[in-house]
């Protein structure tokens, strides 16, 4: 039976408590919350979702110029979407995560945001829709939802709860519309 990787064990990796506070816990951990948000409202796989949007940002650098933050250079050159969909597959795939549904969230990190180019011209799934809108609905003005501080603890605390919601979640539906892989989601824990 495989072992099901909850968002605690993937946020409390060393890799993921590396590469997420450049992006900033607050950002990842509400884009995670509005995540579980959107999947309940479209029938959309919350373990999927909520993995992809806590770590959507894993590919993020701190970008700045002369030591101050260097956002229309960001704007231009970054390719977090990339950088990030690599990074959060071999985090997944460390954690002992189901290989088909690995695939699913770094392709949805990896069309989450438009600034790399790679997602034009793609229809977007509705997971990969999905993940783009909730890192939508926390985004602020020159990146500044980046600059948001919270402590590691609350940002766990947070991301506990929304384990349970998850968990609570797909162990009542039948099936998932978005993820191929229910008897996974459905669950093996
Ligand atoms: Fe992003
Ligand atoms: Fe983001």
């Amino acid at each position: 039976m495989e072992q099901y990787v909850t968002l605690e064990t993937l946020m409390s990796d060393s890799v993921a408590k590396k590469h997420l506070p450049k992006a900033g816990y607050a950002h990842c951990i509400s884009v995670a919350e509005s995540a579980y948000e959107l999947a309940v409202e479209r029938d959309v796989c919350a373990d999927l979702a909520t993995k992809a949007a806590l770590l959507h940002d894993i590919g993020h650098t701190i970008w700045e110029h002369q030591g101050e933050w260097d956002y229309e250079s960001y704007s231009e050159y970054d390719i977090h979407t990339i950088k990030g969909a690599e990074r959060s597959h071999e985090l997944l795939t460390l954690k002992g995560e189901d290989l088909g549904k690995a695939r699913e969230i770094a392709l949805a990190i990896l069309f989450h945001s438009d600034s790399s180019q790679v997602s034009a011209h793609v229809d977007l799934t509705p997971l990969q829709r999905l993940v783009a809108d909730a890192d939508n609905m926390n985004k602020e003005e020159q990146g500044a939802h980046h600059n948001q501080e919270i402590e590691f603890n609350e940002a766990l605390q947070r991301v506990r709860r929304l384990d349970m919601l998850v968990y609570r979640h797909i162990k009542t539906q039948q099936s998932c519309v978005e993820c191929k892989f229910k008897q996974e989601c459905n669950l093996s824990r």
